[in-house]
């Protein structure tokens, strides 16, 4: 846990910003859809690399300054300055100067830093003290598992990193298991990505092409029968009492252009519940084979 004040508290379901990049889908409704979840008072995910997601945002931010949403922001590089830039290049866009929560994407000569308790440590500390990130949370992902286990191994992560974000719902779990174990036994606090997988689980099973990778369609082939099992009416509200049936995650990034998507994220928010022992053990078995099986051979960005 890290010793810059407390963590804040997080909306229970995150509005994730990827579909406001879209330019197939009118500005004008992408706009809309971040004022609607603005004025929801949910946080929001976002990144400069979602298209004209940020420059979309900024038109919604101007709207009603009072009600800018706390973000959550993908920054990183192989060096800190490439971090630093990558700061810059979400926050100036939005005329923002703060950034509450800062999602750590290292590569290269940084991440092997951040692993062996090297220099960055110092650097992003200052980044705090400046006022400038908030909070940190380590990014991960099945081909960078080794960095974040190793860093919380040694103990370097406790007196910096807030938590560990990652794709966490039915279909992916995107820690190796070794890492998935500590975090679990030490309580770590997550934010789960991809609420709802990427669509109906129907559709990614039965639409050809649907899933964007043939692993998440052969996935959905074992997930729907527990799906079902749970008796929960639509996938959504599936998904998000599942990402909030796993110890130690907080909330759930999900992300629609749709206001009738945006109001299933509030619904299933305020309807979760907590799924049955045993339906979690069976999703516990399927992630921890899936993550033995096909997770920890995959090349990194094939998933
Ligand atoms: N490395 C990273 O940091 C990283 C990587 C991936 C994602 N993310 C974050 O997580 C957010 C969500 O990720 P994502 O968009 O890949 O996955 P997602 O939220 O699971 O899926 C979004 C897709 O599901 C559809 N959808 C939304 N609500 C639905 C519902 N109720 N029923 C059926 N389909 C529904 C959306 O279509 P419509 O728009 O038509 O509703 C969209 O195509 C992103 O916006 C981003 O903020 C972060």
């Amino acid at each position: 846990m890290n010793c810059n004040g407390s963590f804040p508290t997080v909306s229970p379901y995150i509005y994730g910003t990827t579909r406001l990049g879209d330019d197939t889908i009118p500005l004008s409704q992408r706009v809309d859809m971040a004022i609607h979840a603005m004025e929801a008072g949910v946080w929001f995910h976002t990144s400069r690399q979602y298209g004209a997601a940020l420059e979309v945002l900024r038109m919604a931010f101007d709207t009603n300054p009072q009600k800018i949403p706390p973000l959550i922001a993908k920054i990183g590089g192989e060096t800190i300055e490439e971090l630093e830039t990558s700061i810059c290049e979400n926050l100036n866009p939005l005329n923002l100067q703060h950034l509450p929560i800062g999602q750590l994407c290292l590569g290269g000569a940084l991440a092997e830093s951040f692993a062996s308790g090297g220099d960055c440590y110092r650097s992003l500390r200052k980044l705090q003290q400046q006022g400038i990130v908030g909070h940190f949370l380590c990014e991960v992902f099945p081909w960078t598992s080794q960095i974040a286990l190793r860093a919380l191994q040694a103990g370097y992560a406790d007196s910096l990193i807030s938590g560990y974000i990652f794709y966490l719902n039915p279909l992916q779990r995107f820690a190796s298991n070794e890492l998935w174990e500590l975090l679990q036994q030490r309580g770590e606090r997550m934010i789960a990505m991809r609420t709802v997988a990427g669509g109906d689980v129907y559709r990614l099973r039965d639409v050809p092409g649907a899933a964007w990778k043939p692993y998440l369609q052969e996935r959905a082939v074992e997930v729907a029968p527990l799906f079902e099992q749970a008796d929960i009416p639509d996938w959504a509200s599936f998904c998000v009492s599942f990402a909030h049936s796993i110890p130690g995650v907080v909330a759930t990034v999900g992300s629609t252009a749709r206001s009738q998507g945006l109001a299933a994220f509030f619904k299933a928010t305020q309807c979760r519940k907590t799924l049955p022992p045993e339906l979690m053990s069976q999703f516990y078995a399927l992630h921890a084979r899936w993550a033995a099986q096909t997770d920890a051979h995959a090349e990194p960005w094939t998933m």
